[in-house]
């Protein structure tokens, strides 16, 4: 009887869940990081060197230098639908497998976009603050008066699977008037499902009251909500960011919230992770979450579980679930 094959070696980047550990045993020799420190990029070519797989998360970048290092890489599953981490180019070049968790996220991250939607719009971070620090003193008939959301106009920037959850959150739960603009237009039949109107991108900043981004970020992508796009919205307007932080000016945005080119901004995602551009932190106008959108137990169980059946299924059958879509490099979340 032939000895059994040694199992691919396998590196966990982050702490995930024992259950998913304990899966990912059973195929893989694996280093696991449960200790949950963040690796920077000598501490992960130094783990990852003599590795055939890698599970990483949002915050693991893996660009060709790291890539240089770790010859034996075939596959990496990314626990996030994003990727701007990877170096998709870099990776396809030798011939390493890249994949991502869509799907199993959409509505908890819609959920939350809706949350911070409304929370940017009512003013329930200021309202909140007013009351712990015993700012609330009287009630006035303007006291953290803010913008309506039922009845008002949801412009959607990225017309994927979740902000298509977003739409849906609007159009049936609020009333609200859907636009959307997104580098692929959905079919008539699921525009009119929700219903949301294909519009230009300068249709979309000039009449959305609020306007919510869902769309990937890339070199096409990046800083496209700048000072030029600020200055075609509404004053009014309110802007939500669930996708990531480089699609934003942060200091144009800053200036904009300032200078009441716009009323209010929620912000899940940062262009510097976990770092927030100063001036953002010292706007009352802002509501600042911690990249949180995903962040329900259920859902990022399902992820993890995800992102292992991506890493078990590429070695027992040579194909991954969920790849990275080709040609991805921008494809909405
Ligand atoms: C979260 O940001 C994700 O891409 O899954």
């Amino acid at each position: 009887m032939n000895p059994p094959l040694p199992k691919p070696r396998l590196l966990i980047a982050r702490a995930v869940f024992p259950e998913v550990i304990q899966r990912l045993e059973a195929c893989f020799e694996v280093d696991s990081n449960q200790a949950d420190t963040v690796l920077d990029a000598t501490q992960l070519a130094g783990r990852l060197g003599d590795k055939q797989a890698l599970l990483s998360t949002a915050g693991d970048v893996i660009d060709e230098a790291l890539l240089a290092r770790c010859p034996s890489l075939r596959i990496c599953a990314n626990l996030a639908v994003g990727f701007g981490n990877l170096d998709l180019a870099a990776m396809s070049a030798r011939g390493i497998v890249a994949t991502h968790t869509p799907g199993v996220l959409t509505e908890t991250t819609a959920d939350f976009g809706f949350a911070l939607l409304m929370a940017t719009a009512r003013r329930l971070g200021e309202g909140e603050r007013c009351v712990r620090e015993g700012q609330w003193t009287k009630w006035s008939v303007d006291f953290m008066a803010g913008q309506d959301i039922h009845g008002s106009t949801l412009g959607i920037l990225g017309m994927g699977r979740i902000g298509q959850g977003v739409a849906r959150r609007g159009a049936h739960g609020f009333g609200m008037r859907v636009i959307y603009h997104s580098r692929t237009r959905l079919s008539p039949a699921d525009e009119a499902a929700l219903p949301a109107r294909f519009v230009g991108m300068d249709e979309l900043l000039r009449e959305a009251d609020h306007l919510v981004l869902t769309l990937a970020h890339s070199a096409a992508t990046h800083h496209l909500i700048d000072a030029r796009a600020l200055a075609r919205m509404k004053p009014g307007a309110t802007l939500v960011n669930i996708a990531r932080g480089g699609v934003v000016d942060e200091a144009a945005l800053v200036e904009a919230l300032r200078s009441g080119g716009i009323a209010a901004a929620g912000l899940d995602v940062f262009e510097h992770e976990p770092a927030v551009h100063p001036g953002l932190l010292s706007l009352p106008n802002v509501v600042l979450t911690p990249h949180m959108a995903s962040a329900s137990r259920a859902t990022r169980l399902r992820m993890a579980h995800l992102a292992a059946d991506n890493l078990i299924g590429f070695f027992e059958t040579g194909r991954a679930l969920t790849p990275v879509p080709a040609p991805a490099l921008s494809a909405p979340a």
